[in-house]
């Protein structure tokens, strides 16, 4: 394991930060380079290496995959789904480009393994709602949900053709409180932390019963590194693994809210987001997941909501 040297790109964003500093805990500080556009977090100063460094500038990219050593990448620079229907292009290009930009180095440099995340948003209006399986219809109707179904399937390609070791999980929406969301359809679960302890009060763009698949961080950050240290022969999944949590709708969060916060009020604006959210699954089936490489999550909304108000106050 000393001898691994780890790229993660896309480092100061929700998922970035902390899988990074987990990284650095198993592999050493100095053997994980943490990389972005934007400036890096404040969570990782000082706690090990950062390059600045745009995914779509392949030959930058090259040039520092060869210049570290780099045996593992983490690429996890993407647009989300909301900011993506506000510029599809551009979301397009970013997670198309960026994702055949790691793939083709890591098959030149013989990178020994690869993470990319897919995203629930594969899903469409005719994939089954409840315990959405890991095979099923899937007709995304978002430009974000198109370009992860496509890098799945890329990424499939560059494992047979080219025997590239790369794995990946279709994350829920994600809930943290470290770092912030980036745009996507499920913030509103981070965003009612936040403002239910600073203003008692938050305005929710998604109707009261929008029931979505859901995952606390740490869980999200124990599923990506158990996905990724399993041996390789237990992987039989190389398009991406649907991984479960938890499933909740808006109410239900500000009910278990209210049990931390009794003053705390919601109410409920839906926008664009609404139509995105009623697109994907209620709940995912991560039988596969479980049966592979042994996959359970360990947060429920109740613990969770607990966790989330414990470390915001302190
Ligand atoms: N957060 C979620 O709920 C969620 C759910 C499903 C899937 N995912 C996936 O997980 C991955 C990480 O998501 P996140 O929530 O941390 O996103 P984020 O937006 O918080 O972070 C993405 C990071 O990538 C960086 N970036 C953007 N363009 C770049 C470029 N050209 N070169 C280098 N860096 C660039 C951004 O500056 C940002 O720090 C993405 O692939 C996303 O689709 C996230």
């Amino acid at each position: 394991m000393a001898k691994d040297k780890i790229l993660v790109i896309g480092a100061s964003g929700q998922i970035g930060v902390e899988l990074t500093l987990a990284l650095r805990k198993m592999y050493g500080n100095a053997n994980v380079i943490a990389s972005d556009l934007r400036e890096e977090n404040d969570l990782l100063r000082g706690s090990g290496p950062y390059v600045s460094l745009d995914v779509m500038n392949k030959e930058m990219l090259h040039v520092q995959v060869i210049r570290q050593n780099i045996t593992q990448i983490y690429l996890l620079a993407a647009i989300l789904s909301a900011t993506g229907e506000k510029n599809p292009n551009l979301a397009w290009n970013l997670n198309m480009q960026g994702l055949l930009n790691v793939l083709d180095i890591a098959r030149e440099e013989q990178i020994k393994k690869v993470y990319w995340p897919s995203s629930i948003a594969v899903f469409g209006p005719t994939s089954p709602k409840q315990n959405c399986p890991q095979q099923t219809i899937i007709e995304p109707t978002t430009v974000y949900g198109i370009s992860k179904y496509a890098g799945e399937f890329w990424c499939n390609y560059f494992n047979h053709r080219y025997q590239v070791d790369v794995r990946s999980l279709r994350y829920p929406g994600l809930i943290s409180y470290k770092s912030s969301p980036g745009g996507g359809t499920t913030d509103y679960a981070v965003e009612i932390f936040t403002e239910a302890i600073e203003n008692k009060q938050y305005e929710c763009f998604l109707k009261a019963d929008t029931y979505l698949p859901m995952m606390y961080m740490p869980d999200a950050i124990r599923a990506t590194i158990e996905l990724m240290e399993a041996p390789e022969e237990k992987i039989s999944v190389r398009t991406s693994y649907n991984i479960s949590g938890m499933s909740f709708s808006p109410q239900e969060i500000a009910d278990e809210i209210k049990l931390h916060v009794p003053d705390f009020s919601i109410n409920y604006k839906p926008d664009y987001r609404q139509t995105i959210a009623e697109s994907w699954p209620q709940s995912i089936d991560d039988t596969v997941a479980n049966n592979d490489w042994g996959w359970k999550p360990e947060y429920d909304l109740k613990k969770m909501t607990k966790d989330m108000i414990d470390n915001l106050r302190n």
